[in-house]
């Protein structure tokens, strides 16, 4: 039973059901998250030569260079190296709700208002106001601006609005520029800072063929992880104004994400940015091939929605009872020797939809054997 929000897709217990044990005949192809990728090897050799120093110090020079690569290619004043994406989030939303009684307005799908805690109010002593998302990832403006509070004493004071792009829960949905053009506008005309969730925000210019900062351009701040489809093992950062950032610090420190000789980290992270457009291009691409595939495939059990697909993201859509999410996930994996080696991995999320995230991991021949094992499924 998938309870309101449905399980975290790439926070979650996702192992393998069967793990253990495995032939080294089988071929597996993860496709659970983008979150497995590992680094490669010229990545762990900049890792093992990295200059390093002590980062709370302000001292290590590889942290250095990742954030003024990242502020630039973001197209803000500054950034800050922080441990993961949820901590990002966290901290842009204290950072901007720095007085008591505010309050933001989430996307009911988004990360920061599922899959986070409710760390906006448990951290932050900030109130979360949802509106519903709609399937691309966008919502209503009409609504945005109706959930704005009114200057009554009684209300909580709004003070940020938080968009997601890609949207994971909506399928790696890219939010529409014309969307973010609007929402840049209203946001401004209301004195209101937008932050945006990142996470796969490379995901999003890629696919849209722009530069990254043609995407946060109206974004008062940005978090973006190094640890989805960019491959490297830890890290994601936040940018945003000088005075911002220095808030950041603060907040980064009380919340025990000072790291010391963090350089080893970031600069695996400086080489995941100077390879984003080849990476990410490949997951992107990828994505389509087996939506493709599936939609060819003409199931009447599972579909896709091939327009749908903008960025890593696959969605599985389960039609009957027989073969609906946790089914599917498991027929996926399993194999049958000696006929067939081949063990897809996937994630059921939610009562009619299972997930594929393509990621470095799977490469231009394991998507064929993929998409043949899927199809071989599904119809
Ligand atoms: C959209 C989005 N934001 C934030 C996060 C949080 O990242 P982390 O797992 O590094 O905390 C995730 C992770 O899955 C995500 O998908």
């Amino acid at each position: 039973m998938y309870k309101s929000g449905g399980i975290s897709p790439d926070d979650g217990d996702h192992r393998s059901k069967i793990k253990n044990n495995i032939p080294s005949n089988v071929k597996i192809i993860d496709f659970r998250s983008d979150t497995i990728t590992k680094p490669d090897a010229e990545m762990r050799r900049v890792m093992a030569e990295a200059e390093v120093g002590d980062d709370v110090f302000g001292e290590d020079p590889s942290v250095i260079a990742l954030q003024q690569q990242t502020a630039e290619l973001l197209g803000k004043e500054a950034s800050l190296f922080v441990p993961t994406g949820t901590m990002a989030n966290q901290i842009a939303v204290m950072s901007h709700c720095w007085t008591r009684g505010a309050e933001i307005i989430v996307g009911d799908k988004s990360h920061i208002f599922l899959y986070e805690q409710g760390g906006a109010a448990t951290l932050g002593g900030v109130h979360t106001h949802a509106v519903k998302n709609l399937n691309d990832g966008t919502f209503s403006l009409e609504n945005l601006q109706s959930a704005i509070r009114s200057d009554d004493i009684h209300h909580p004071i709004t003070s940020l609005v938080c968009i997601e792009n890609t949207h994971n829960i909506m399928g790696g949905k890219v939010l529409p520029l014309a969307w973010l053009d609007e929402l840049g506008r209203i946001t401004k005309k209301l004195g209101l800072p937008v932050h945006l969730d990142g996470a796969r925000l490379l995901n999003a210019a890629v696919a849209l063929k722009v530069p990254p900062a043609r995407l946060t351009r109206d974004c008062a701040s940005v978090s973006l992880c190094l640890s989805k489809g960019l491959g490297a093992p830890v890290g994601s950062l936040i940018c945003g104004s000088k005075d911002f950032i220095q808030r950041a610090l603060r907040l980064r420190k009380v919340l025990g994400g000072g790291m010391r000789q963090s350089g080893i980290l970031a600069a695996a992270g400086s080489l995941a940015l100077a390879r984003y457009q080849a990476t990410l291009s490949m997951d992107n691409e990828n994505a389509k091939i087996i939506a493709k595939r599936v939609s060819e495939s003409a199931s009447k059990k599972v579909t896709v929605d091939v327009e749908g697909v903008h960025s890593n993201i696959v969605m599985l859509n389960c039609l009957t009872e027989e073969l609906g999410p946790a089914a599917l996930q498991e027929k996926l994996e399993q194999v049958d020797l000696p006929h067939d080696a081949v063990s897809v991995r996937s994630m059921a999320i939610n009562e009619s939809q299972v997930r594929i995230v393509t990621n470095n991991s799977v490469d231009t021949e394991a998507i064929v054997l993929a998409c043949e094992k899927i199809i071989k499924v599904i119809t």
